[in-house]
């Protein structure tokens, strides 16, 4: 044994080769805390202290290879400031390149995933042999920051400067036969036959098949791209990879820009360039907000798990109901392999939901994600029907019939008695009160809202409705029927609109009043879009479809008067009197006209700036700051209460869910972030200062006032 730490260890074999093993002692993964690099610091040393060593094999003791750092400990790090930073990763540097050049080969033997500080790890050694099944990459700019630990330097280095930015810039993990295409790994073998062909590539090296200088050289010394070579290269990347990462989220430029500075130098130098805008990004509110989420959406995660393993097992499943949602649902259930009976009255309605089912399964097999074989075997996992005959076995119904009360009431109690007795029902209504559907139950424990959103493919996010009535057991069973689908479930407890929709409806509130004081919706939608969110207010009222908006708002202005019910005409009520009903009937806020492709395109519609110009009431003037404020303040505001009110249970589900629901602005971290990053005590003057013209909706609650008095914030400033 050459060195034992809790997630470390390093043994000499009797051929002289060492092999130090990541292996973290009670955890499930390998991951780079400060106290593991700090491990892999002391085993380097102990490494130079043995003599007459032929080899190092750096391997995993887990099933990934190593994820990367461990982000739960950046906020807290970031915090220390600049200088630490660059200090703290000049000193990783000083490791990583003590194994760099070590007096003997090295190989990495990589099992699994590899990612971050991970793959950084993999990086400083002469050779890589990488399992098939393994996946490697740099995600780091997705977290706002970009490899600090020399991922930036050695990967141009070892795969060229245009291969090294697609992977750094596009924070993908890459398969081993794309890894081995462009040189990042020297073999892919079975995971079994990894470290006998690690030990071969040592045998080689030594025995001078191998050249083990030339290739320590290129990894050191500048890259060599001559001066055309690089603005070809950086110059271009930086232009396609802005389009793409949009403005709100730097990180991939300043990659590329480290890369592109660097690249002249040699290693000593090039690491120092790393360093120093590493740490500039760690300090960037983006990065503190998307590591912000990245810790949420762990929690999110270890929650569903845990309902899960509470759960029966939900191995076949019926969808009452083949419309957009029924079919969209059966879809991704028979997709992701859990069988699914799909029910509804009219033939004609399963032949269309199969036939949309059929066309999602064929854009798989066209971009050759799914072969005949797989399609024709996950299409058989919808069973269409026009009856109850089968639902005896059924485990967990999901009711996606029409949004009425008394339709889903009689659908219910009739489904109710065709099923057993432990059988889970939940309902996909966006509206209607998940107690008030239990009431003519005689199972109402075995009842629960799953909340969908569409479409149900692209969208992650399956909200939970836990009614008065409901038991653990249905919230298990549904938690886990969601995960297995491929989703991210959130458990909320019942309220008009639920979490997601009471969050929506008050935004949209906001964009009726600035419609009534004269603002032009299309300005509006660009300054929105601006801020970051994927669509406008109009735009997005347009998808979701202008009656469905006015239903739902109906729903919100019954269920909180105070601040919902509005006695003059609405915006979007005259939009939907005038039947313009959005992209559905192709007239909403926009026309809408065909692609190509048949995609729905908006153009401008004078009609209906005529319509809205019908509200106004007193126009005004707004700057672009007063937009942002006047939408986002009663959505945030509405957030905070739903919090308060026990609907959501904890600030990261709540901004997790309106980030994978409503596509809230990833970057600025959800709502509630939003509202720490502002300050609690300056949003209540913003929403007190907006009250005072617009009312209710506008009005902080007194707890979000103590808040602010005793400068609390929704999370920790830096854990
Ligand atoms: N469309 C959306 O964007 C969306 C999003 C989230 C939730 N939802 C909810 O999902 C549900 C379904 O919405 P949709 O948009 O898919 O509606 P839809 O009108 O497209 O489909 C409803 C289907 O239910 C069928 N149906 C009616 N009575 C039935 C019965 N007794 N048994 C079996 N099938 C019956 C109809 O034939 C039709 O095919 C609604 O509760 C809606 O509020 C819709």
């Amino acid at each position: 044994m050459i060195y034992q730490g809790n997630a470390i260890s390093m043994v000499r074999s009797d051929d002289d080769i060492a092999t130090l093993t990541f292996d973290l002692q009670g955890e499930s993964v390998n991951t780079l805390s400060s106290a593991v690099v700090k491990e892999l610091g002391e085993a380097v040393q102990a490494l130079s202290a043995e003599h007459g060593l032929n080899g190092l094999i750096i391997a995993s003791g887990k099933e990934a290879f190593i994820v990367g750092a461990d982000i739960t400990e950046f906020h807290q790090l970031f915090d220390k400031g600049q200088e630490y930073l660059v200090e703290m990763n000049l000193k990783v540097h000083e490791i990583f390149n003590a194994i760099e050049d070590l007096p003997f080969p090295t190989v990495t033997a990589i099992n699994g995933l590899a990612l971050g500080g991970g793959c950084e790890v993999l990086l400083t050694t002469d050779f890589r042999v990488m399992s098939e099944k393994a996946k490697i990459g740099l995600p780091e700019t997705k977290l706002g920051i970009i490899p600090g630990w020399g991922g930036c330097v050695r990967l141009p280095r070892l795969i060229g400067a245009d291969n090294a930015i697609e992977w750094i810039a596009g924070g993908t993990e890459n398969r081993a036969d794309a890894a081995l295409k462009v040189g990042a790994v020297d073999a892919v073998v079975p995971e079994d036959d990894l470290l006998a062909a690690a030990a071969d590539i040592l045998h080689r090296a030594n025995a001078g098949e191998l050249d083990i200088e030339a290739r320590r050289s290129e990894k050191k010394s500048a890259l060599k791209l001559n001066a055309i070579e690089q603005m070809m290269v950086f110059e271009t990347a930086k232009g396609y990879v802005a389009g793409k990462a949009g403005p709100h989220y730097p990180a991939p430029i300043e990659a590329i820009k480290v890369i592109q500075k660097g690249a002249g130098e040699a290693r000593e130098r090039a690491q120092h360039i790393e360093a120093s805008t590493f740490a500039r990004m760690a300090l960037t509110d983006v990065a503190f907000n998307l590591v912000g989420l990245f810790m949420n959406d762990q929690l999110v995660k270890k929650k569903g798990s845990g309902y899960e393993k509470q759960s029966q097992p939900v191995k076949q499943t019926a969808v009452l109901g083949a419309g957009i949602m029924g079919g969209g649902i059966a879809y991704q259930s028979a997709s992701k392999g859990t069988p699914i009976l799909m029910k509804d009255i009219k033939d004609d309605a399963i032949e269309l939901g199969l036939k949309e089912a059929r066309k999602l399964f064929a854009k798989q097999v066209d971009r050759n994600k799914l072969s005949v074989e797989q399609m024709a075997t996950r299409l058989s996992n919808i069973r269409p029907t026009l009856s109850y005959g089968d639902f005896g076995n059924v485990d967990l119904v999901v009711e996606a019939v029409v949004e009425n009360p008394k339709v889903k009431d009689a659908v219910l109690t009739e489904v109710e008695d065709k099923v057993s007795d432990s059988t889970i029902l939940t309902s996909n209504t966006s509206t209607i009160s998940i107690n008030r559907l239990a009431k003519n139950l005689k199972r109402p424990e075995n009842f629960c809202g799953m909340h969908f959103f569409n479409p149900v493919h692209r969208m992650p996010l399956v909200e939970v409705i836990r009614g008065e009535k409901t038991s653990d057991a249905a919230v298990a069973a549904t938690v886990a029927y969601a995960r297995a689908m491929g989703k991210t479930p959130i458990v909320v407890n019942d309220c008009p609109g639920f979490l997601v929709n009471r969050v929506l409806f008050p935004y949209f509130g906001g964009f009726s009043f600035l419609m009534e004081q004269g603002a032009d919706f299309k300005r509006v939608d660009k300054v929105m879009e601006k801020f970051g969110w994927p669509m406008g207010p109009a735009y997005l009222l347009d998808v979701v479809g202008l009656d469905t908006a006015v239903h739902a708002n109906e729903v919100m202005a019954e269920g909180f008067p105070d601040r919902m019910a509005r006695e003059t005409k609405t915006a979007i009520q005259v939009m939907f009197d005038n039947e313009r009903l959005g992209q559905k009937n192709a007239k909403g806020f926009y026309a809408y006209e065909e692609d190509k492709k048949g995609k729905p395109v908006k153009v401008s519609d004078e009609q209906a700036h005529s319509l809205v110009s019908s509200v106004v009431q007193e126009a005004k003037e707004f700057s672009d700051d007063d937009i942002i404020a006047r939408m986002m303040v009663p959505l945030c505001l509405e957030t905070v209460r739903c919090l308060e009110d026990g609907i959501v249970d904890s600030a990261a589900e709540a901004d997790m869910a309106l980030i994978y629901g409503i596509g809230f602005p990833p970057f600025r971290g959800g709502a509630l972030r939003y509202i720490d990053a502002m300050g609690v005590a300056e949003f209540v003057a913003q929403a007190d200062a907006l009250a005072e013209e617009l009312g209710a909706l506008y009005a902080p609650t007194p707890k979000l006032r103590e808040m602010a008095r005793d400068h609390s914030r929704f999370y920790p400033a830096n854990a």
